[in-house]
């Protein structure tokens, strides 16, 4: 009987005679030319997430390069295998509709592939979520690897980095302030260098909530994308890798309620994604914790906004690097973070915040009694148009209309948003209340980030920024404006959006976190027993079938059911 649990031993193809598999293992992997030495030595996978459509991935094979010096240097022997890559601008219909997809790849790769501990690298905003969500099930020893915010860059003389300035740039197109030429111009600027979005946006804030969980090298969150550090950076990571290997420390011994705690305080501090808590859902979900979005709620009232980044703010991902990166956010956060939670480099997070760099002055990253926005940045609301709720990030707001009535300007999908938000003769003024549906988990399907609804084109060239805008999609991290984004349960599958009609008064309250529909019962329940589910909820065959008859709602993580642990075994977070 041949010992599995080691190197190349592991997981061995069924032949019905483990002597022969391992066998016939070596003499395939000797022919890319492998010594009995090297293949005797721990293996170190590396997940693998170059792709020539992903911008944001750019640097991953000189990331993988470093990785294995890493891992060659301490004894080992690095394998590298491709998985899924995603990037934001190049999946149809978005990138969330294959997260999960990308996850049950990695996971299955991981479980598949002889290694003793993996270095996942990702960067884009989907791809660390997915390794993330894989590493939880598999279980196997696993360090996270970002590929590292990109430069900010220059058009003419203001500073600018993707998105946030895309969108801004995007919309004064629309409002006629800059013509073709310039968005043209422009266009050829937003992106300076390699590596994810220079903003707060979805990837920025996955890196920092996973360094702040334990499942990256202290530091690794904020380095540039281009620098030497960065790939200095990975050297170390695959060094680390060999010890985890050894160690056995499990993603399942890191990722636990207290960790998953010091994640979503993270997430307020920086003014985070709200994609981070959907992501973050659906990681703690497979490892059977439920994310207790009112508590995460209430977590907001002793945790301000201390970063001050686009798009809260007025700096980008290089300032918060130059400014100590995570250190500083963590020493603030100190007196409110589980400090015995045990991190990848086997050390607790409390011992790593004590051997963090010294502090020295800087302007990025405020003080808790000095916060950029003294709230928490991410509300919970409830209330008949919120069902099992819905999320506003009120610190991206316009604070005149944190509280708002006006009436509802139904959009019944994507389509019918295109076709309609721009006409000459729509019915709408600064006061409606824009009204997305069907645009959720199922009903897009894929939960695009669309909620950023653009202001009608007639009212953006009057000069109006913001308008209250209802969804039950997502939104990109780098977008602002007064948005409530995730009411669940979505309109494709019966949710209160569902049944709004334009000229509804809504009430907006975050204040008080509520989201109502000024409507009668009696009336709602009429509505109900005439709604009918849209067609592009159903699905055949192929992936889509597994994604619509398995995909969950937006508290759940939009996760496929199946994979998640039930029953919770735990809540989080437990403050
Ligand atoms: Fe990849 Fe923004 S598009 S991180």
């Amino acid at each position: 009987m041949i010992d599995q649990q080691k190197s190349m031993k592991r997981g061995l193809t069924r032949y019905g005679d483990e002597a022969f598999s391992l066998y016939l293992r070596k003499a395939f992997i000797k022919a890319m030319g492998y010594s009995d030495d090297a293949l005797a030595r721990p293996v170190i996978g590396i997940a693998n997430t170059y792709s020539d459509y992903n911008a944001c991935h750019a640097n991953v094979p000189k990331l993988v390069e470093a990785v294995k010096r890493g891992v060659m240097l301490a004894g080992g022997l690095p394998m590298e295998f491709p998985t899924i890559s995603l990037h934001e601008a190049f999946a149809f219909p978005t990138s969330m509709y294959f997260r999960n997809l990308m996850a049950m790849d990695t996971e299955e790769m991981i479980g598949a592939l002889p290694m003793d501990a993996c270095v996942l690298i990702g960067g884009c905003d989907k791809t660390v979520p997915a390794q993330l969500m894989a590493a939880a099930s598999a279980d196997v020893p696993a360090i996270q690897l970002v590929t590292g915010p990109m430069l900010s860059g220059t058009v003419g003389d203001q500073r600018v980095g993707a998105c946030t300035d895309c969108r801004r740039f995007w919309g004064d197109y629309r409002g006629g302030r800059i013509n073709d030429a310039e968005i043209n111009e422009i266009e050829g600027k937003l992106v300076p260098t390699a590596g994810t979005c220079g903003v707060m946006g979805t990837a920025s804030t996955m890196a920092c909530m996973t360094e702040a969980l334990g499942m990256m090298l202290p530091g690794g969150a904020t380095i540039p994308a281009v620098a030497a550090d960065r790939l200095r950076h990975a050297e170390m990571v695959g060094a680390r890798a060999m010890a985890l290997a050894a160690d056995q420390i499990r993603p399942s011994q890191i990722m636990t309620p207290k960790s998953f705690e010091n994640a979503l305080r993270v997430l307020l501090a920086i003014g985070g994604s709200t994609n981070g808590i959907i992501h973050l859902t659906a990681m703690a979900g497979r490892l059977g914790i439920e994310v207790d979005l009112p508590a995460f709620d209430a977590l907001g009232a002793d945790t301000p906004v201390l970063v001050d980044l686009k798009p809260n703010g007025q700096f980008y991902m290089d300032d918060l690097h130059r400014a100590g990166g995570m250190a500083p956010i963590l020493r603030a956060l100190k007196p409110l973070l589980h400090l015995d939670c045990v991190t990848v480099t086997g050390r607790t997070l409390g011992e790593e915040i004590d051997a963090m760099p010294a502090a020295f002055p800087q302007m990025v990253v405020r003080s808790l009694d000095d916060p950029i926005h003294a709230g928490g940045g991410i509300a919970f609301l409830r209330g008949s148009l919120a069902g099992d709720g819905a999320i506003i990030k009120q610190s991206a707001c316009s604070s005149d209309l944190l509280t708002h009535q006006g009436p509802a300007l139904v959009f019944d999908s994507l389509e019918d948003l295109a076709n309609r938000i721009d006409m000459a003769d729509l019915d709408v003024t600064k006061d409606s209340v824009l009204i997305l549906r069907n645009a959720g988990p199922k009903g897009a399907p894929g939960m695009p980030e669309a909620g950023y609804i653009p202001i009608p084109k007639k009212l953006a060239t009057a000069g109006v920024k913001d308008m209250v805008r209802i969804s039950d999609c997502r939104m990109s991290g780098t977008a602002f404006g007064t948005i409530v984004l995730h009411a669940s349960p979505e309109a494709a599958i019966g949710g209160p959006l569902a049944l709004v009609e334009t000229g509804d008064q809504i009430w907006l309250d975050v204040p008080n976190r509520r989201l109502e529909l000024l409507v009668p019962d009696d009336e709602i329940e009429s509505r109900r027993t005439t709604w009918q589910p849209p067609a592009t909820v159903k699905a055949d065959r192929g992936y889509k079938k597994l994604y619509m008859d398995q995909v969950n709602q937006a508290g759940e993580g939009v996760d496929f059911d199946f994979m998640t642990k039930r029953p919770f075994a735990a809540k989080t977070p437990i403050s």
